[in-house]
């Protein structure tokens, strides 16, 4: 039989409260009518790690298998692996070992506080793993493991006995976007709001990501301001914005967008229009937190009364800052994809890029802020979508984009500035 060694997990404590009753803390869960034996087995897990080489008495191993199942204690076999749950396991350890299993596609070995940590967004427990013999046979270079071993992968969640493939939802779930669901939601996995949300986790460590980004270098163009309270009354409804919204992908390039048209649409989707707090802003789309990472580069291939090019809008003045020519190749990569789903394959007119200064939002969030730049992209193209309606311009959201072209292009560390989002824009060609 293997040695079982079972430890408190971190911050776990066991009460002990009269002669047969224990309450286990933080969860304040109460055990009540405990025999002598597990009522000595929980005074000496207090103390420290508990060891079996024999099956433990059966009243022991049911206290031991209820603070396992509740994430209490982790479980060590054999000091090959250890079992370390973070919710509640849905059944008991099974005693019946499987005879084939491989790991799952979605668990991931990686190093976390200096432990080889197997950790899975379909598990309920992290396995470390303790002895190097076992890296081989996970892997899948040699079948050289205890039965014990796949047993508990597979009752973990790490090893499935079938192929995931041939399941709708396991198949069509990628590792990478399952993982990116679980680590940026509140759920089985973060189960506290601790570590989790607008944390401001790196104050006193790092300094803040200021609001104004860095300026490019070059003669910024001037944009047209529209007259805001003409279009609170003359501008087109929202309803009939809302309605007659549509994506459009047909140009009619003999009356390209003028400039001012341009400056009109930035200026009602994406200034600065006032500050609420230091270093927070407000513009016309919510953003969370107030923070607002997002910039945007509108890419200008033919517009009137603007040389061609790649430029940055300073929303807070609401001019355009020149960034690359539109020759350049990393310029050309960002207008390709674009072009794909254009009427005869035509470059856009113009390509709003926009991209999330991301320090911005992950100097205050913690775990979810790729998640809500996502979501703040979704919310920007909203309003482009609906002011170009309004405006009787066209355009049409992009699925993807270049992101190492915008790196090349802008010169900004990935790690700090990233497409997140684009967004055609053009004269619509007649019907
Ligand atoms: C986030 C997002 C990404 C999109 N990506 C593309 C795209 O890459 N190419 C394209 O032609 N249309 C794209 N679209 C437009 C959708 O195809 C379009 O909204 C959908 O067919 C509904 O049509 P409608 O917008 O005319 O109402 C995208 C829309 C959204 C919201």
């Amino acid at each position: 039989m293997a040695t079982l060694t079972y430890t408190l997990a971190p911050g776990v404590k066991c009460l002990l409260a009269g002669a047969d009753t224990a309450v286990i803390l933080p969860s304040k869960t109460r055990l009540e009518g405990l025999s002598p034996k597990p009522m000595a087995a929980l005074r000496a897990l207090n103390a420290g790690p508990i060891r079996f080489s024999a099956d433990p008495p059966a009243d022991v191993a049911a206290v031991l298998a209820h603070l396992l199942g509740a994430g209490a204690v982790t479980l060590a076999i054999d000091e090959a692996y250890t079992l370390r749950p973070f919710r509640a396991a849905p059944s008991p350890r099974p005693t019946v070992g499987v005879a084939t299993a491989h790991l799952s596609k979605f668990s991931v070995l990686r190093q976390v506080d200096g432990a080889a940590v197997l950790e899975s967004p379909r598990a309920w427990c992290d396995v470390e793993i303790t002895d190097p013999a076992l890296l081989a046979p996970l892997l899948g270079l040699s079948d050289n493991a205890p039965a014990q071993f796949w047993t508990d992968l597979v009752w973990t969640g790490h090893a499935v006995v079938d192929d995931e493939n041939t399941e709708f939802a396991t198949a069509a779930w990628g590792p990478h976007e399952l993982w990116f669901h679980r680590r940026s939601t509140v759920g089985d996995r973060t189960t506290s709001w601790a570590h989790f949300g607008p944390t401001r986790w790196a104050d006193g460590r790092f300094d803040p990501v200021p609001e104004a980004p860095a300026p490019y270098p070059g003669e910024a163009v001037a944009l047209r301001t529209p007259d805001l309270d003409a279009l609170r009354t003359g501008d087109m409804s929202l309803t009939a914005a809302v309605e007659d919204r549509r994506s459009v992908r047909e140009f009619d390039d003999d009356h390209p967008p003028t400039l001012a048209a341009l400056g009109e649409l930035l200026y009602r989707s994406a200034r600065t229009r006032a500050s609420v707090r230091e270093g927070l802003p407000s513009k016309p789309y919510p953003s969370g937190g107030s923070l607002y990472e997002l910039e945007v580069y509108p890419i200008v291939r033919v517009a009137e009364g603007v040389a061609p090019g790649m430029y940055h809008y300073d929303s807070a003045a609401h001019t355009l800052e020149p960034v690359a020519d539109i020759d350049d190749p990393a310029v050309q990569r960002l207008l390709e994809p674009a072009a794909l789903t254009l009427a005869d394959g035509k470059q856009p007119q113009v390509l709003f890029v926009l991209a999330a200064r991301v320090g911005r939002m992950m100097w205050t969030y913690e775990q979810m802020p790729y998640a809500v730049i996502l979501k703040h992209a979704g919310i920007l193209t909203q309003s482009l979508y609906l002011i170009a309606t309004a405006m009787g311009l066209g355009g049409v959201a992009q699925g993807y984009g270049d992101t190492a072209a915008f790196a090349a292009a802008t010169g900004r560390d990935e790690l700090d500035e990233c497409l997140v989002g684009s967004f055609v824009v053009g004269t619509p060609a007649a019907d």
